[in-house]
Order: C-alpha cells, then sequence, then structure tokens
C-alpha cells in the first residue's frame, strides 16, 4: 500500500498513523485489562473487609454480649434481639451502610442465607443461594467462593462463606423449639430454624457489592487515562512527523527538484543556491553529505553540458561556413552566373558609352525665383536626359514647377540640346512661348525657359559643341 503513495511526506503521516491507531488499540486493552484486574481487586478487597468485620461483630456479640444479657433475657417477656449475634450483624452493617459516603459500599448487601432459616421474613435463601448452601455441604473443603452474579437486575460481586453450628451453645435456640426461649418461639414461630447440627452448614454468609458501579468508574478511569494518553501520543506523533518532515522529506524534495530539473536540462545558477539545499548541504548528517556529493555531480553535468553545447555551436558554425562557401562556390562557377556576369559587364560598359558623350557645357542660370536668393545661381546640366524637376534643390519649394516638369536632351547627331514639356501642370515657354507638351524644342543659346509663371531659366552653352 505503501508503494502506492508517491509523496515521501504522505507515507510518513501513513505510517505514524498506522503506528498510532495500532498502538492506541493495544494500549487500550492492555490498560483495560489491567484497570478491570484493579477494579476486582478493589472489590474483593472491599467484600473481605466487610465480611471480616461483620464475623468479628457477630463473634463479639456471641462471646460478649449475649452472656452480658442472658439474664436480663430470662426475665423479659419480649425477645432481646442485640444479644443475637445475627441480629447484630445485620444491624451493624445497617448502620455501616447508612453512614458510608460511597455508593458501592452504600449499595452493598449483607446477607446471612439459609434453607432453614430461624428469620424466614429476612433470611430465606433464594435458589442462587440455597445452590450455594448445598455445594458447601458437601463439599467441606470449600472455605469460600467469590464471582460476579445477578441479583434483581443488579450486577453483583459476592464473596461468600459457609457458616456453621461451630458450639453447643448454638442449639440452645437452633436444635428443637421446646429448648429455644420462648421470646424467640413468640417472635419467630417454632416451624423454621430448628433441626440444625453440630458441624454442618446452616447458612451462608454473603456479601454483595455491586459490580455496576465498579466498572462506570474503571471505565471513567479508562477513558480519563486513554484521553491523556491519546492527547500525548498524537502530540508525540505530530511532532515526529513535523521533525521527519524537516529533517528528511523538505531535503529530500529540494534534491528531488534540483534533480527534476537536471533531468530537463534547466538548471541555473539560482536553483544551485537554493536556501533550502544550503540547508542540506550543510547538515553533518548522511543526507548532508549526499546532497553535497549530489550537488558535486550536477556541477559536473552542468559544465560538460555547456562544454558539449560550446562544442556543437562551434562545430555548427564551421558546417555552415564550409556550405556557403561551397553553395556561393557553386553559384559563381554556374553558366548562368558566368553568363549574367558577363552582359552585366556590357550593360554598364555601354551605359558608360552613353552617359559620357561628352555634352558641350549646357547650364542654366535661374533668372526668377519665388525665392529670390536664388537668382543668378546656375545649375550645370550634367547628363542626358536632364529632369527638370521641384525635387532639384535649387528648384525646391517653387509652386509651380511639377515633380516631373521637363526634360533637357542632348541630340548628338544634331549636335544641340532640346527640351520637352513632360505634360506639366503649369506648361513650358520658350521666351515666353507656351509650348507644346511632348514635343521636343531645340534650345538656342540665350533663351528664356519659363517652368510656370513665376520660375524663369536662362539656358547659356559654355563651349561650342564639339566638331562633327
Ligand atoms: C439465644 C438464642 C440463640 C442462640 C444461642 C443462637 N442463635 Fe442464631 N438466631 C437466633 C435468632 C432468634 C435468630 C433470628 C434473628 C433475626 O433474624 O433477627 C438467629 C439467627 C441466626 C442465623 C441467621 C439465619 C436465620 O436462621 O435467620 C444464623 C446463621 C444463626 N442464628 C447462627 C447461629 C449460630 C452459629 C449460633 C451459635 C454460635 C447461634 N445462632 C446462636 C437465636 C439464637
Amino acid at each position: 500500500m505503501f508503494s502506492k503513495l508517491n509523496s515521501l511526506n504522505s507515507r510518513f503521516t501513513i505510517a505514524l498513523l498506522l503506528v498510532f491507531v495500532i498502538g492506541s488499540i493495544l494500549g487500550g486493552v492492555a490498560l483495560w485489562s489491567v484497570l478491570l484486574r484493579y477494579a476486582e481487586q478493589e472489590i474483593t478487597n472491599r467484600g473481605l473487609v466487610m465480611i471480616d468485620l461483620i464475623t468479628s461483630v457477630r463473634t463479639y456479640t456471641s462471646n460478649s454480649v449475649a452472656p452480658l444479657l442472658k439474664p436480663q433475657q430470662a426475665q423479659s417477656a419480649t425477645f432481646i434481639s442485640p444479644m443475637i449475634p445475627a441480629y447484630s450483624a445485620r444491624s451493624v452493617f445497617e448502620g455501616f451502610r447508612a453512614s458510608s459516603a460511597q455508593e458501592d459500599l452504600k449499595n452493598s448487601i449483607y446477607h446471612e442465607a439459609a434453607i432453614n432459616p430461624t428469620n424466614v421474613k429476612d433470611d430465606l435463601a433464594d435458589e442462587f443461594e440455597k445452590a450455594l448452601q448445598l455445594r458447601m455441604q458437601q463439599d467441606d473443603s470449600l472455605k469460600q467462593v467469590s464471582d460476579y452474579t445477578q441479583k434483581n437486575g443488579l450486577s453483583y460481586y459476592y464473596i461468600a462463606r459457609p457458616m456453621r453450628v461451630t458450639s453447643d451453645t448454638c442449639l440452645v435456640c437452633h436444635s428443637t423449639p421446646d429448648q429455644a426461649p420462648a421470646q424467640q418461639i413468640k417472635a419467630f414461630g417454632n416451624q423454621s430454624g430448628f433441626g440444625w447440627k453440630s458441624g454442618s452448614v446452616i447458612a451462608v454468609q454473603l456479601i454483595y457489592v455491586p459490580a455496576d458501579q465498579v466498572f462506570t468508574n474503571t471505565l471513567r478511569s479508562f477513558w480519563l487515562v486513554m484521553g491523556i494518553f491519546l492527547v500525548i501520543f498524537a502530540l508525540i506523533i505530530l511532532l515526529i512527523n513535523n521533525l521527519l518532515g524537516r529533517i528528511v522529506v523538505r531535503p529530500v524534495l529540494a534534491l528531488n527538484a534540483l534533480a527534476n530539473k537536471v533531468g530537463d536540462d534547466q538548471v541555473s545558477d539560482a536553483d544551485l543556491l537554493a536556501p533550502e539545499l544550503a540547508r542540506v548541504t550543510h547538515q553533518r548528517d548522511e543526507l548532508g553529505k549526499l546532497s553535497q556529493v549530489f550537488l558535486q555531480m550536477v556541477a559536473d553535468v552542468q559544465s560538460r553540458t555547456h562544454f558539449l553545447k560550446e562544442q556543437v555551436k562551434s562545430l555548427q558554425i564551421k558546417i555552415n561556413e564550409t556550405q556557403m562557401k561551397h553553395e556561393v562556390a557553386e553559384i559563381v562557377e554556374s553558366e548562368f552566373f558566368q553568363d549574367l556576369q558577363s552582359r552585366a559587364k556590357n550593360i554598364r560598359e555601354k551605359r558608360q558609352a552613353k552617359a559620357s558623350p561628352s555634352l558641350p557645357g549646357g547650364r542654366l542660370v535661374i533668372e526668377k525665383a519665388l525665392d529670390a536668393r536664388k537668382v543668378g545661381q546656375s545649375l550645370d546640366i550634367s547628363s542626358s536626359p536632364f529632369l527638370l524637376s521641384r525635387e532639384i534643390p535649387l528648384m525646391n519649394g517653387e509652386g509651380e514647377i511639377s515633380r516631373r516638369h521637363a526634360e533637357i536632351n542632348f541630340d548628338p547627331a544634331a549636335k544641340q540640346y532640346t527640351i520637352t514639356d513632360l505634360k506639366s501642370l503649369n506648361g513650358v515657354k520658350l521666351n515666353n512661348v507656351e509650348i507644346e507638351p511632348n514635343r521636343p524644342y531645340v534650345l538656342t543659346p540665350g533663351v528664356k525657359i519659363g517652368l510656370g509663371s513665376t520660375f524663369l531659366l536662362r539656358f547659356e552653352l559654355l563651349q561650342s559643341a564639339p566638331p562633327a
């Protein structure tokens, strides 16, 4: 059952609980039997004390009181009861019962039970007592019998002793009615309590001590002791559990958490410096040593993993580099690329040839502009075609110039510059005459080019056109 529980803590708790339950049951059984034995001994002792005491009252009456009262009895018309041992025994016991403060003594019963009693009303034996008397009559060696019994629906512990006719003096009153005193006959009749023989068991002396009360008391002490025992036991178990948790479980859990992280390759330096781990490592016991070894192992694994990772990384870089070189070489050596390269070279050469047809120095001088500071400044026609646009810094901010306003071209065949209006919004004027868009017009030196109505340029040719 323990193997199914996967937390160390709950396994300890269950084990301790089992110890607690089994310990409590065993302890309870032991305690109950011990308490019961003591209780029985206690009842027995009480019964014995009482029966011995009563017996001595009896002896005292017959030896000391009866002789003194004998003369009075002879002259008295009525029976003088105090001289009868049975009477004084009963009277003393009743007095004792009445004055006792203890429940079980108060409810004790003293009985001199006889199958053939003098006092039929009080001393006639019931079935149980009759059986006892017969048993004692048959077995001379039986000096005392004690056990539990039920009487009037209650449970009692009883001690019984045989009563014998010990001297001939008894027989004065217990042999035949005509020998017995007249007062006795008058009080108890002549039918019963006679015919007793010397030495025979004529009655049973019984003391009954209530057992229920004793058991209730025993039970009360049992629960009291058990309660204290359970509380102390529970406290000890809690303490052990707590200590186990602190000394064993928590350190093991900390090591376990670290082991899991190592397994997932997610150990950080903070994990290695966790306070819980530090605490375990500082323990001087086996766990402490174990965790030191474990931490050392983790550190080794860490550094090896790190080293391996670095190696893999550098290997990968090397692989990537060679692969790239290889791929580049493949591309560079391919026919397609070589073809592309030669074509590109061609285009570049043509461009250069075209771009530098050694333009005759054409120049535009600003005559009029919205920004008056620009007037007098000039810009060289550095290429063909040359775009007039508001994106040229000198024309920037001139509201009427379009982004693609006009284009100046050099016609190498005719050796002259032309201007074409690129369908600009505000049009192009040559010497104040509007030109048609998309048609080249020859620029003669000194001609005024109007871009819109606010910007005016003068075209100049610095150098005469190269000879044909
Ligand atoms: C003077 C007469 C007399 C003498 C002597 C005498 N008894 Fe009794 N005995 C009685 C009477 C009367 C009773 C009934 C008393 C009562 O119950 O109040 C009695 C009761 C008893 C009882 C109780 C049972 C029953 O019969 O009611 C026993 C037992 C007993 N006597 C034993 C003895 C023994 C043993 C002796 C001798 C040591 C003895 N007696 C001496 C008169 C006497």
